[in-house]
Parts: C-alpha cells; sequence; structure tokens
C-alpha cells in the first residue's frame, strides 16, 4: 500500500506553531495538484492560514460537537450540482494523502457540512458554496505507519471475494477515513469492474448522513485510483445506467483495464 495511505489519520492534536514555509508550500502545491472526479464543477479550495479567524467563525454549538482546532484550515467550497460531493471528497483527499506523507497532520471535519454561514465569509461568488473543512497542521505525535485500524472487514465491504483480483486497491479503500468512521462504501465486483454503491440513511439526520456518506464516496475512490496508480494500472470510473439497489445509492463502475 502507499506510504501516504498507511500514514494518513485524522489528527485531532497539533502543535501549537505555524506550519513553516516550505511545509506551507507543500500545501499550496497540493491544492493546485489535486484533480477533480466532475470537470464541470467549479469549486474554489482555500489554505486559511489564519486558523483562529475560521475558527471563530463557527458557532459555539459546531465547535463543542464536531470542531477539531488546528492552526490552518483548508476550506472546501463548490457549487452545488450532480456529484458536486463525492468530487470534493476526492479532491480534498488527495490533498489529505499528499500532506500526510510530508508528515503534516489533517482531519477532514464534516460536522457542519454545508453550513451556509461560512459561504459568506469566504466567497463572494454566489455560486460556490462552504461544503467542509479540513484542519491541518504539525501533529502533536509524529505520524506514523498505521496497521491496526477499526475498520469492516473486506468481505462485508466487497459483496463477492472476485476482489482478491485487485486486493491492494480493497486495502486502499479499506483504509480510508469515513465521517463517524461509517464506511458506507457497498461494492459489487466482476472480474475487471467494481459497482461501487453507499449506503442511504433514512430516518433522524439522513440528509446530513447522506451528504458525508456522498463525500466519504469521494475520498474511497481517490484512495483506490491512488493505489492504482502506484502500481501502474490504469483504471477509470464510468457512470451506467440502470443501477440502483434497495438501500443503496450508485455512484460509479471502476474498470481495471
Ligand atoms: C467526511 C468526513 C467528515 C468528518 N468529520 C469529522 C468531524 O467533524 N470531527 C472529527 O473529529 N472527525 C471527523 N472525521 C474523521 C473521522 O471520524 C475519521 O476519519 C474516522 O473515525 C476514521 O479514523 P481515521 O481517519 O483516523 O482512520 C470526518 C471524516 C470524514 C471522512
Amino acid at each position: 500500500m502507499i506510504r501516504e495511505i498507511k500514514l494518513r489519520k485524522s489528527v485531532r492534536k497539533y502543535k501549537n506553531e505555524p506550519l513553516k514555509e516550505k511545509s506551507e508550500k507543500i500545501v499550496n502545491e497540493s491544492i493546485n495538484e489535486a484533480k477533480s472526479l466532475h470537470g464541470n464543477i467549479k469549486t474554489k479550495i482555500i489554505f486559511e492560514k489564519n486558523g483562529e479567524r475560521f475558527y471563530k467563525t463557527a458557532s459555539t454549538l459546531t465547535k463543542s460537537l464536531f470542531f477539531v482546532k488546528s492552526p490552518h484550515y483548508i476550506i472546501l467550497m463548490s457549487e452545488e450540482k450532480e456529484g458536486y460531493l463525492e468530487n470534493i471528497g476526492f479532491i480534498g483527499e488527495q490533498i489529505v494523502l499528499k500532506l500526510a506523507g510530508a508528515g503534516i497532520g489533517t482531519c477532514w471535519i464534516g460536522g457542519n457540512v454545508n453550513d451556509k454561514k461560512f459561504s459568506k465569509e469566504y466567497s463572494t461568488e454566489y455560486n460556490l458554496e462552504y461544503i467542509a473543512c479540513i484542519s491541518v497542521g504539525y501533529p502533536e505525535e509524529d505520524l506514523v505507519e498505521i496497521t491496526d485500524r477499526k475498520r469492516k472487514d473486506l468481505d462485508e465491504i466487497f459483496k463477492d471475494n472476485i476482489y482478491k483480483n485487485h486486493f491492494e486497491a480493497a486495502k486502499a479503500l479499506q483504509a480510508a477515513p469515513s465521517a463517524t468512521n461509517r464506511q458506507p462504501w457497498n461494492i459489487y465486483p466482476e472480474d475487471t469492474n467494481w459497482d461501487y454503491y453507499i449506503e442511504e440513511f433514512s430516518g433522524i439526520m439522513s440528509d446530513k448522513r447522506n451528504d458525508l456518506a456522498a463525500i466519504d464516496a469521494g475520498i474511497g475512490l481517490s484512495h483506490i485510483l491512488m493505489e492504482s496508480n502506484r502500481k501502474g494500472e490504469m483504471i477509470n470510473f464510468s457512470k451506467e445506467p440502470k443501477k440502483d439497489k434497495e438501500g443503496l445509492r450508485y455512484i460509479t463502475t471502476i474498470k481495471f483495464k
């Protein structure tokens, strides 16, 4: 598995110091290099160096429930078009992985997903909304490779053990972060294709949960892509018609060549 995936974990305690110039450069590079999943969706990714400023914008309730305090934040904004949440997850996780590789700590913060209050503060463009953010800073404890994550078994995520043909990609998905570690991924693999779904939630807070699961969907895809690319394996994503299953939302089909 790629080093970045092994090193990455959600960092919630940061050194009380700003990033050095060299690290700041890596953050800016990671933002510029991150590719989108859907090229037709406009996004804006902001490195907010002044973490205090952003932190102050959040409500007391948001802070007490979800917020991770860090020297800096990456703010993820997007226009709201079909697939925008997956797209943000896909972009944000490429940034997270690159930063993990450089020893920089991050944590996705989705507790305030789609909180319009932040939108005005960070964009004057009417169609760009705040979606989520990522805390950024030097971790209090250095990142080390992780071997024991709390995760679902691969046999629970994958509905047929033919996934073993692409075992490394499956492991990379399993190690991905997800909101409250819900791991909503459900995959129906065939020989060279994986139909990729996420669980649909109903009942209390389901809108929020479904939004977060859609971000998790994009995060998972970015793990699969980065791992496959490292092995020189070409994959692509293609949305196919008539794929709905009960209780699940179809995202895409991953094609291994
Ligand atoms: C979309 C998303 C939103 C998240 N929101 C929060 C959050 O608001 N607060 C928090 O402390 N952690 C948050 N997390 C971190 C998850 O709790 C964490 O990824 C999960 O427990 C797995 O742990 P790991 O990232 O260390 O592997 C979020 C993760 C994702 C992917």
